[in-house]
């Protein structure tokens, strides 16, 4: 059953000040629901990295309240908000990341790491997710080995290896052909359907439109639409 798990009351974002000031994101209000894959679109310069980066607590907004899992944002000092974010949030940049002196296995487990896991341990976790994206057998690998629709995979596992429960990727088939599009879109889709999990997808991709349970539209800082899509690809 979905739930609500994002919610976005009146937030707002400028940068600059004076004459150099835009406000990216004017008076928004939104609501995303765990076990949907939901889209946020619109055109270059609307917004959209803005309010994911808000979403994602990793960029303050100037005004309003995020509430994530039923928790209040606005309330968590920072330490308790990278806490709550190491634990219940991946988010996969454009730019993935990976780092190129480690091996794929060593780049998947590194939030884990991090954390305090023992890297045997890790790898071993890091081994199973891979196996999940059919990529196990070049766990040794560098990243460069891999195709561009390969490490994207990488990156999404990377962002879900602590069981992160709001899974967000910022246009993440923009430099992908076809083929590696569906497939990265067919993963996200797998992910969504676990009802605790929330998906959130940024695109300018036409091409994958019909994989969204809903779609948000964003233009010029404020949200024109928001609901089921109609043209859900059924499978
Ligand atoms: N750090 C920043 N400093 C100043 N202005 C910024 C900054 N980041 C974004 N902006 C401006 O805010 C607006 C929204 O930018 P944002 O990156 O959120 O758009 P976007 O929809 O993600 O665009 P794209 O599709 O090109 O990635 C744009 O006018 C942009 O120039
Ligand atoms: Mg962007």
């Amino acid at each position: 059953m979905s739930k609500i798990s994002v919610s976005c009351k009146d937030i707002k974002k400028s940068y600059g000040t004076g004459e150099n000031k835009v406000e990216a994101l004017k008076k928004t209000n939104l609501e995303i629901n765990s076990g949907e894959l939901t889209l946020l679109v619109g055109p270059s310069g609307s917004g959209k990295t803005t309010l994911v980066s808000i979403i994602a607590t990793i960029l303050m907004p100037d005004d309003g309240e995020l509430v994530l899992l039923d928790r209040s944002m606005n309330t968590l000092s920072s330490d308790d908000k990278a806490i709550f974010r190491c634990k219940y949030i991946g988010f996969v940049f454009q730019s993935l990341f990976l780092i190129p002196t480690l091996t794929i296995a060593e780049n998947v487990a590194l939030p884990l790491v991090i954390g305090g896991m023992e890297e045997k341990t890790a790898q071993i976790k890091a081994l199973d997710m891979l196996e999940k994206v059919h990529l196990a057998h070049r766990a040794n690998e560098t990243t460069s080995n891999l195709s561009k629709g390969q490490q994207q995979r990488v990156a999404i596992i990377r962002a879900m290896i602590n069981d992160a429960q709001i899974i967000i990727c910022d246009e993440p088939t923009s430099s992908l052909d076809h083929a590696s599009g569906f497939e990265i879109m067919e993963f996200l889709r797998a992910i969504a359907a676990n009802s605790t999990r929330t998906v959130l997808v940024v695109t300018h991709d036409q091409r994958i439109f019909s994989y969204a349970d809903r779609i948000i539209s964003i233009s010029d800082g404020e949200i024109t639409t928001q609901g089921v899509n109609d043209e859900k690809k059924l499978l």
